[in-house]
């Protein structure tokens, strides 16, 4: 008789864990993180894919955009050849779920091809039921970190002003600060939402990297008013060239280099500033994130 009490409180116990837990799980949104920078060339691809791993790696679920519609892709890095795009999601060819890629450490990758700038163009009914297929992804994933191009074109400017977190990536050259400075007002004067973290890569010392770094968000506070924190800095490391050459993610080729420590530092900065595991997180998800997005493509 006590035994079978026990039983039922133990029972009703764990049913009402995995509620809470189904509970929170429904409730918690994708955070999108887009990676930009004003410069091409700087390593933002690079940033994104190993990020999105190191991320992926620590437990979290992870999912790349890969918005960017220039040469040296995630795709590419990857080894990967998608036959498919978001350009077959929005032309209502293929669901979202059909184009996904599965990358090492369980990252799923979504390749944009020409699908976002579609977008734009479709007819309200039509985009409706394109952003209803995205938005399906919300909550499946932790994060959502988007790689884009470089520069300030409207695309790239439209990712950033909808982002929850702008992540952008200089080196210490000073034509690469000064891009990152111009990307950094035009999304100032969009009135982007996000929080803006900076990344210095293919520096030599850390303290170099946090000079510059001091350097851009003084101005940024100064001259813009926009508060930017630095995530991290990426040394200098052949393992990287050396890893496209093979067409492998630096962190799954070289885990023990010296950049791929940078890049998992990164990565738990960037977590714990996301609010970690405990606090939920303040993001307005996908569905919105599109919405928003598409209508400033428009
Ligand atoms: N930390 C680094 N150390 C050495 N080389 C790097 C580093 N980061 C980037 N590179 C080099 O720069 C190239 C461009 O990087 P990529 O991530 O494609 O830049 P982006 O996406 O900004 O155009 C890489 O192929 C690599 O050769
Ligand atoms: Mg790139």
């Amino acid at each position: 008789m006590k035994d079978q009490a026990e039983r039922l409180r133990l029972m009703a116990k764990s049913l009402k864990t995995r509620i809470e837990n189904d509970l929170v799980r429904g409730m918690k949104h994708t955070r999108v993180v887009v990676v930009t920078s004003g410069k091409g060339g700087v390593g933002k691809t690079n940033l994104a894919l190993n990020l999105a791993l190191a991320l992926a790696e620590s437990g979290l679920r992870i999912v790349l955009l890969d918005a960017d519609m220039g040469l040296a892709n995630v795709d590419i890095i990857l080894g990967l050849a998608p036959k498919y795009n978001l350009y077959h999601v929005i032309r209502g060819e293929k669901g979202i779920k059909e184009i996904i890629l599965h990358g090492p450490c369980g990252l799923e990758i979504i390749p944009g091809g020409s699908g976002i700038q579609e977008l734009a163009n479709l007819p309200e009914e039509a985009l409706q039921a394109v952003i209803r297929d995205l938005g399906r992804l919300d909550g499946e994933y932790d994060l959502m970190i988007i790689d884009t191009g470089a520069g300030i074109s409207n695309s790239v400017l439209s990712y950033v002003t909808a982002a929850d977190d702008i992540v952008v990536v200089t080196t210490p050259e000073p034509t690469s600060l000064t891009d990152a400075y111009g990307i950094i007002k035009a999304a100032s004067n969009r009135q982007a939402r996000g929080a803006v973290y900076i990344v210095v890569n293919r520096v030599e010392t850390e303290t170099e990297g946090i000079l510059v770094a001091q350097k851009l968000i003084s101005v940024g506070e100064r001259f813009l008013g926009v508060e930017m924190k630095l995530l991290g800095c990426l040394v200098e490391d052949r393992a990287v060239e050396v890893a496209v050459k093979n067409q492998q993610p630096f962190l799954v080729s070289h885990p023990n280099s010296q950049v791929s420590r940078n890049v998992r530092d990164i990565a738990r900065k960037l977590h714990d500033k996301s609010g970690g595991d405990k606090v939920p997180v303040k993001a307005s998800g996908l569905r919105s994130f599109f919405r928003n997005l598409t209508s400033f493509l428009r």
